[in-house]
């Protein structure tokens, strides 16, 4: 019985041997070749008044067990600046419709109510001083968006002038008094979240009228941010690809195209998840390759998206002044059993780590217009950087893949051309592989290269033209399994390790595991 196991196994080994063979695919990249800068805000993270995102997620008192700094957690500030944030999208998403920031400034904090959320109360323990220490301590910038749904213009002109005057108004003297004499940088200022659904079913031109008035009114007062380092103000945009959310691109460019001196934009928002069909029901965790192809599938409408708003934008701005930034994006599954539905609790594997890989590659593609980006959402919320319980912090796939791409932060985007060749599985068809280079600052190439394929590895030789290349080194995501992720007990499943390429006659040779996030730089 036994030799006909082992018999049984060699024929199986023999087999399967020549599938498991490594495909090869040829990158080609000319270093002197460059295009638009890849914007570090394309990594930004995005915290909502939702579920245990902000509080226990980054508030937890200064009271608390858990190690903080004026309430705030010290693991969780740690692990943020290691992947230098640029900015924080806060207080939502649906929240910020809702939200008034004078319940959560100074001694006497009002509780409220989260209706979009799980139905649970808002402490507001969390406000304006809270948020700004907060981005303080990572090293990112603020990105608020202020409501204009259930608001005022004046409500939020008056937020922004408590925020960043320095001239000695009520409101400044106010801020002075709740410990902040300096003012504020708000570098990104969003008006209104998904007006035409939870921020106040807006038509296009309804929501014009009313962003014009907040362009116009809310205005940043900090000296430094007058004549440089100017804060940008994002309108609403689309959330699909339908004649609805071409109509919505449509009409918000055209406005901006005839915009006079008394009102401005500088970025329209998109808002597009990897969900599969609404409600979200894909399981975040024990799935197989079906659903990690389908997911997939999903995530790669990104591309069609990007371009289909943004030939609309070229049509109205063909100097693309106005940014696309894709301000929610990520995978959006079924709430894990037993958590509170409307706290959007799932599980985060090595499939969004390739999902996130996926969408940053298509944003650095489109670097001259989608020159922002916001994951959804940044701690225990949907595709996660952190998840938390208590003082338990595990750092996710998808954390080490922005982790991975530091480097592509700011540095200059180098076409890439390769053959990608397919991996199948069922009726889904993907691209083998995908890649992006770069050059920072320095002049130091990066290569990108995802391998889609969960059961075979790819042999890369990549021609570098344009530097002469001595040694390259890098690391590389991958697990064991599709759905493999990293737990409070087993916090190292899902870790970049080292990785090594061979530099020869001017070309870099390396073998990427199956279903893997590699970066290696070269040396030249
Ligand atoms: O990220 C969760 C929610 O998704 C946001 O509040 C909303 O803008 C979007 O619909």
């Amino acid at each position: 019985m036994r030799s006909l196991l082992v018999g049984f196994t060699l024929i199986v080994m023999a087999i399967t041997a020549p599938i498991m063979a490594a495909q090869k695919v040829e990158l080609s990249i000319d270093a002197s070749k460059t295009g638009a800068k890849i914007d570090r805000n394309i990594f930004g993270q995005f915290a909502e008044h939702l579920g245990h995102g902000v509080y226990e997620g980054i508030w937890v008192g200064p009271d608390s067990k858990i190690q903080n700094t004026r309430g705030i957690r010290n693991d969780v500030v740690g692990a943020l600046k290691a992947i230098k944030v640029p900015n924080v999208r806060w207080p939502g998403g649906c929240f910020a419709d809702e939200y008034h920031w004078r319940k959560s400034i100074g001694p006497q904090r009002s509780v409220t109510l989260n209706p979009n959320w799980g139905g649970v109360t808002e402490a507001n323990t969390f406000g304006t001083h809270e948020f700004m220490d907060f981005i303080d301590q990572i090293g990112a910038e603020a990105y608020v968006s202020v409501n204009v749904g259930s608001g005022t213009a004046q409500e939020a002109a008056e937020w922004l002038e408590y925020m960043t005057a320095a001239a000695p108004t009520a409101l400044e003297k106010e801020r002075a008094a709740n410990g902040h004499p300096d003012p504020y940088k708000v570098a990104l200022l969003g008006i209104g979240n998904e007006s035409w659904d939870c921020g106040g079913n807006m038509t296009p031109d309804y929501y014009v009228s009313q962003m014009k008035i907040y362009s116009r009114f809310v205005r940043n007062f900090n000296p430094a941010q007058q004549d440089k380092q100017q804060m940008l103000k994002i309108a609403v945009g689309p959330g699909g690809d339908g004649p609805r959310w071409t109509d919505w691109t449509e009409t918000v460019m055209k406005a901006y195209q005839q915009h006079t001196w008394s009102w401005d934009i500088n970025g329209l928002s998109m808002h597009n998840y990897t969900v599969g069909h609404w409600p979200p029901s894909y399981a975040s965790v024990g799935f197989g390759e079906t659903e990690y192809g389908q997911i997939l599938k999903f995530t790669l409408e990104m591309e069609g998206l990007i371009s289909k708003h943004s030939a609309i934008m070229d049509k109205y701005d063909p100097e693309k002044k106005i940014a696309l930034v894709v301000d929610e994006w990520g995978g959006w599954y079924a709430p894990l059993p037993g958590s509170n539905p409307g706290f959007l609790v799932q599980q985060n594997s090595l499939r969004d780590a390739i999902l996130a890989a996926l969408n940053l590659n298509i944003f650095a593609r489109h670097a001259d217009r989608v020159r922002g980006a916001n994951i959804a959402q940044m701690i225990n919320v949907l595709q996660a950087m952190i998840i938390t319980d208590k003082e338990k912090m595990v750092l996710t796939p998808t954390y080490y893949v922005f982790k991975l791409y530091v480097p592509f932060q700011d540095a200059t985007f180098v076409p890439v051309t390769f053959d990608a060749g397919w991996y199948t599985h069922g009726d889904v068809a993907l691209p083998r592989v995908d890649a992006i280079a770069a050059k920072d600052a320095n002049g130091k190439l990066w290569l990108e290269i995802t391998n889609l394929d969960p059961n075979q590895p790819v042999e890369i030789e990549a021609s570098l033209a344009g530097i002469t290349p001595k040694s390259a080194a890098g690391e590389t995501l991958t697990a064991p399994k599709v759905d493999s992720v990293n737990t409070f007990d087993a916090p190292n499943t899902v870790v970049p390790k080292a990785v090594s390429a061979k530099v020869q006659g001017g070309k870099l040779a390396l073998k990427l595991e199956p279903k893997s996030v590699t970066v290696v730089s070269v040396e030249q």
